[in-house]
């Protein structure tokens, strides 16, 4: 594993290796037991988009793991004034020793991987979400006991987090219904790339319009934002269009009676999911976004320790 660009890109013992690590190094954080395995290694955060989660997380996790993180918004940095991805990438790489970037295209971030020679992680773009979804394996792992056989059903926009959520069930054996309104389903190429990992480990993946078809027997809910970053101008019509694929009670109820409720964050209550789902009982989206940082730290740990 040199970067890690899409889940596409690892091995289903790649990922098991990852959640390994994950947990180990959050049991010894909560014992108060440091780890410091990248002592005197940097890491340079290019943000072109918004983040809370994305941002602490990797700047708390490297400063655990010893290292020292650089906070580099695309505006204050020479590429949001058009410097080239090919020249940020080989200075980049004579100063820091990995790149976390958060951007628009994938094909920037795959750029900066190919013409750098450091590690880069991918902290989103418009097309996949890699370390969310390593987060979200670890919290369902932690509240299910397993991954394999287990169903996600990811009810909306089929964009960067259900791309990652189909690459990361299908590599490690869970089944994935994804349901989305039509002109918004996921990109076929993904699709195809979760079907050719689901050969091998049995997963079952299903591509719906109909929320009610994807959600039966579900273990694992999962919902994001209707708007993404970048699309802010097609919120009025995209509001009416997802009504229908709401995460509410009575949808809700479709599922196992044991599902539990997950959301990558930041959630508009009242839209994609209603309150008494994110705030009852069944909703793990803060251990979901804790665990963000453990994930994190063992992607920096297993990129950025050779
Ligand atoms: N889930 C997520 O990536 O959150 P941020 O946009 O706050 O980083
Ligand atoms: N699909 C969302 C995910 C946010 C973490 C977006 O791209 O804005």
């Amino acid at each position: 594993m040199e970067h890690l660009l899409s889940l596409n890109d690892l091995s289903t013992e790649e990922i098991q290796d990852l959640l390994k690590l994950a947990e180990k190094l959050k049991k010894q954080n909560m014992e108060g037991v440091q780890h410091h395995l990248l002592k005197g290694r940097t890491l340079g955060m290019i943000f072109s988009k918004s983040s809370t989660r994305t941002r602490v997380s990797f700047e708390v996790g490297m400063y655990q793991l010893g290292g020292y993180p650089l906070f580099l918004s695309s505006n204050d940095i020479q590429l949001g004034r058009g410097e080239t991805i090919y020249d940020t990438a080989n200075v980049l790489s004579r100063y820091i020793d990995g790149i976390m970037i958060r951007t628009f295209k994938q094909s920037d971030v795959e750029d900066l991987a190919r013409f750098g020679t450091i590690p880069v992680i991918n902290g989103l773009t418009d097309e996949m979400h890699p370390c969310q979804i390593l987060a979200d394996l670890l919290t369902v792992y932690e509240h299910k006991g397993k991954l394999e056989g287990l169903k996600l059903a990811y009810i909306g926009d089929g964009n960067n987090v259900a791309h990652s959520l189909l690459h990361g069930c299908a590599k490690t054996g869970m089944d994935i219904a994804v349901a989305s309104p039509k002109g918004y389903e996921c990109t076929e190429t993904y699709v195809d790339e979760a079907k050719a990992a689901a050969k091998t480990t049995g997963s079952e993946i299903l591509m719906t319009q109909d929320p009610v078809e994807a959600i039966a027997n579900a273990d694992v809910i999962y919902a994001d934002t209707w708007i993404s970053m970048g699309q802010e101008d097609q919120k009025e019509e995209k509001l009416k269009i997802f009504m229908p694929y709401q995460i509410n009670s009575r949808l809700f109820s479709k599922a196992k009676e044991d599902a539990i409720f997950l959301h990558c964050l930041p959630a508009y209550r009242g839209y994609e999911v209603t309150e008494e789902i994110i705030d009852g009982p069944q909703s793990v989206i803060f251990d979901e976004a804790e665990n963000r940082l453990h994930a994190q730290k063992a992607v920096l740990a297993t990129l950025l320790g050779k």
